[in-house]
């Protein structure tokens, strides 16, 4: 088979794949959705970008569930682990991160057209484990807690870093899996911990595994964040300093967990300045 022949029919039906699984708003069409993109991604085509789309200059918001309500997140509230609600809560907390997660992995894809055909092939592989990493804990939600995605109020404001960097690849591999997804490996650990000891080892079983392909995932920020500064002349360990200050990213508090983001790509340099600063 010659690939040149086939390279743009097969970029073509990805793009358009993901394109509905991004804006299937049940869970059911959802990783319906997913599960075809899943298998046009097994015959691992090399694509040229078919950009008919549109996608990197239009505006994009993920799809929900209707019954979900998407509330600030004062309104949120803290979750106690002591109570069976409160688990639930949690779990379904984490369990709209991987939803976003999912949207936010295929909007790379779409989004940024001209980095290379792997780097579509990354994050659609990405948007892939996302899925089912929120089908998991859809699926304990309602084993053990009888409830759905959907249930409990949640936070509405996930997508303002995908619309910050829309415009600008560097800064979205900076800020959302350097940064976003880089906090997912500092706090699992204690949450894993905490769904042990309140009795629910299946749940802490699954942010187990769940931690251990987010490393990846932030391992693939920072090497498409390095290849994108290079292309760009840009000095990566300088230029993240430079976003954070100027996309004003929170300090955050807890420890950082130094094992996982050094296997994710962190320099000593960066972790240093971002132990003594505080930021990230
Ligand atoms: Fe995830
Ligand atoms: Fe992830």
């Amino acid at each position: 088979m010659n690939p040149a022949i086939h390279a743009e029919p097969l970029a073509a039906s990805l793009e358009n794949i993901a394109c509905e699984a991004f804006e299937a708003a049940t869970v059911a069409d959802k990783l319906e959705l997913m599960k075809r993109l899943a298998d046009a991604l097994v015959s691992k085509p090399m694509p040229q970008r078919a950009s008919s789309l549109a996608w990197a200059d239009s505006v994009r918001r993920p799809a929900y569930p209707s019954s979900l309500a998407l509330v600030s997140p004062q309104k949120v509230g803290r979750r106690r682990l002591g109570s069976t609600r409160g688990r639930a809560e949690l779990i379904h907390a984490i369990a709209h991160i991987e939803w976003h997660a999912i949207h936010l992995a295929l909007d790379a894809a779409l989004r940024f057209e001209a980095m290379p055909g792997q780097f579509m092939l990354d994050w659609l592989g990405v948007a892939i484990d996302e899925t089912r990493h929120f089908a998991m804990l859809d699926q304990h939600l309602k084993l053990r807690y009888q409830a759905s995605y959907g249930d409990f109020p949640a936070h509405g404001g996930m997508w303002d870093m995908a619309r910050q960097t829309e415009h600008d690849v560097v800064a979205r591999m900076a800020l959302v899996p350097r940064v976003l997804e880089a906090r997912g490996l500092d706090v699992t650990p204690a949450m894993i911990a905490g769904l042990k000891q309140h009795g629910d080892p299946d749940a802490a079983a699954c942010l187990a595994l769940i931690l251990e392909e987010e490393v990846r995932h932030v391992w693939l920020g920072t090497y498409w964040y390095r290849q994108a500064c290079t292309l760009q002349g840009l000095d990566p360990e300088a230029h993240f300093f430079d976003l954070l200050k100027t996309y004003h990213m929170s300090r955050s508090r807890g420890p950082m967990n130094l094992l996982a983001r050094q296997q994710a790509g962190f320099s000593a340099l960066e972790l240093d300045r971002l132990s003594l600063q505080g930021f990230n």
